[in-house]
């Protein structure tokens, strides 16, 4: 059955600013992610310190993390690939961090230049840091409905992926759809396999709407328990990684649906 109370993540500020051809100015961003603060939401991912050479968009990570107003009741987390990203989000104030990893050993070369296993090495040495200091950790398993490289994902892997983050400390995965290939049956049978290993309560979805699936998709995790659902305010969002990729499902589209059910967020 649904759950009874659903969190949202709001992923614009970077999984919708990183994807945006002309680069937004920073204070429009700190202005922006302002005022989403404002509307309720209660985790608004800020930024990612990443490599500005791989994704300009994001080059401007510490300023926006200082930038903003931090609201009170309102977690804001950055994602980081490695312990620079992690050392440089924890100087510019991060309290929260987010590490990303796919199941599909392509996609993982394209987009943070290693393999699976390499980064998961990595992810280790960032999360067990996190801990440390009491920051936590959140996992990203990409391509868990597919691949712009190489297709096809199978619920293993992306169970394997899902075990492997959840095991290091991560205390949520966010599960995505990153080209947004998945239907409510692949949704499904994904969602099957990972939750034998890993509780419904800590697992996210995180749905692209390259074939208009997303709200369908989500609608298929809520009935099967999920509770945490990732989206975009006005439907931004894209992979500079992934060839293909649209918009994240809107966040006002999300909200409008989990109204008609009557769920609370
Ligand atoms: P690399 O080139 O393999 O890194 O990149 P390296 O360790 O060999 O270092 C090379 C250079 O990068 C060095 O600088 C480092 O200092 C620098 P140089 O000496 O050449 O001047 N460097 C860094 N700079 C800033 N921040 C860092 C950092 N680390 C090294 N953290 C790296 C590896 C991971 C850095 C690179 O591949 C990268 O930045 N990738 C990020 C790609 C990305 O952000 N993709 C989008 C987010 S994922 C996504 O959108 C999917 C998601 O939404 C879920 C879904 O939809 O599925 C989450
Ligand atoms: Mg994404």
């Amino acid at each position: 059955g649904f759950p009874e109370y659903v969190k949202i993540v709001e992923v614009g500020p970077r999984d919708g600013l990183q994807n945006e051809k002309v680069i937004v100015p920073t204070d429009i961003k700190i202005e922006f992610i302002n005022q989403l603060s404002q509307t309720g939401l209660s985790v608004i991912e800020v930024t990612s310190f990443v490599s500005s050479r791989w994704v300009p968009q994001m080059a401007d990570h510490t300023e926006v993390m200082k930038g903003i107003h931090q609201y009170p009741g309102v977690r804001y987390p950055v994602l980081t690939p490695n312990l620079q990203g992690f050392h440089r989000a924890v100087a510019a104030g991060a309290t929260e961090i987010s590490v990303f990893g796919a199941a599909s050993e392509s996609f993982s070369k394209k987009n943070i230049n290693c393999s699976i296993e390499e980064s998961m090495e990595k992810f280790e040495e960032v999360v067990k840091s996190a801990r440390h200091m009491n920051i936590p950790a959140r996992g990203y398993v990409s391509c868990a409905l597919g691949c712009p490289y190489e297709g096809n994902i199978t619920p293993q892997k992306v169970t394997e992926v899902s075990k492997r983050l959840y095991g290091m400390g991560c205390y949520e995965i966010s599960l995505g759809d990153t080209i947004g290939v998945g239907t409510p049956g692949s949704m499904k049978r994904m969602l099957e396999s990972v939750m034998k290993e890993i509780p419904p309560t800590a697992l996210a979805v995180h749905c692209h709407d390259t074939y208009g699936q997303a709200l369908a998709n989500i609608l298929t995790a809520l009935q099967m328990g999920i509770n945490v659902v990732d989206s975009a305010v006005s439907g931004l969002g894209g992979c500079p990684y992934a060839k293909g990729a649209s918009g994240n499902v809107a966040t006002e589209d999300l909200i409008y649906m989990l109204n008609g059910l009557g769920l609370n967020t």
